[in-house]
């Protein structure tokens, strides 16, 4: 239960996260899709709740929700962007946790693929939502993007902070198997333009949710 304090930190902020691997369909029964379980992003959303912001989780994950938060249930990158774009204008922080797929099928068959001697999908590339959301933001928005790499964290994640025009980015390696996708706990590095790089040592990903929307609130306030 939150606490009916009003001293709560996100007392009156709006704040929009995004959660899970967006799923690409190729035909009605099949998808490309990835290893994210949206765990990380449904525990920020959680943890906004509980310092008092009004909470719009946009997710691509089947993973329960409670009912303080307002749920938009989406499928591929494409919709998530329409979520995303709709409501940012009036969120105070944006947390962009989903693993989005960069990719989609060119075309999606209306029917299921028969089985031939050799398939080939071409891809088109979907729009980067952090990205797009960069560029529009003004400067009391509070922007936080996520950096999965499996090698040269600190180089790559400081130019997703740069390009993508983020206040922080949350980077975490993904070459581990006790960390990152799929399961409960995560080791991550922050990254932000004022501040030297912060590592969050490995512990629960509801852990790092509450140190991310601390690092918000202090961006707010
Ligand atoms: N992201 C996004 N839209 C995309 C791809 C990524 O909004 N089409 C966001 C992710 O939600 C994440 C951040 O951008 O917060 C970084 O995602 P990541 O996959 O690590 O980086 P990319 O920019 O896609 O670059 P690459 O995959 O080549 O490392
Ligand atoms: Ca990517």
């Amino acid at each position: 239960i939150r606490e009916a304090a009003v001293d709560l930190p996100l007392k009156g902020k709006s704040v929009l996260v995004t959660a899970g691997g967006t799923k690409e369909r190729i035909d009605p029964v099949r998808f490309i899709s990835n290893d994210s379980s949206g765990k990380m992003g449904h525990a920020v959303a959680e943890a906004a709740w509980e310092s008092g912001a009004k909470v719009t989780l946009i997710t691509a994950s089947s993973l329960d929700v409670s009912e303080n938060i307002t749920v938009a249930r989406v499928e591929s990158a494409e919709e998530m962007y329409d979520a995303v774009s709709s409501r940012f204008d009036s969120s105070d922080a944006l947390v962009m946790a989903a693993a989005v797929s960069d990719y989609s099928p060119e075309t999606a068959s209306p029917h299921k693929m028969k089985k031939q001697d050799q398939l080939t999908i071409t891809f088109k590339k979907n729009p980067d939502i952090l990205k797009e959301m960069g560029n529009r933001k003004h400067s009391s928005q509070c922007l936080v993007g996520f950096a999965a790499e499996t090698d040269n964290i600190e180089v790559y994640a400081n130019k997703k902070l740069k390009e993508k025009k983020a206040d922080l980015i949350v980077a975490n390696d993904v070459g581990k198997k006790d960390r990152g996708f799929n399961v409960d706990k995560n080791e991550v590095i922050f990254f932000s333009q004022a501040r030297e790089p912060q590592i969050i040592q490995l512990k629960e990903k509801t852990e790092i949710a509450k140190d991310i929307i601390d690092w918000i609130s202090e961006f707010l306030n």
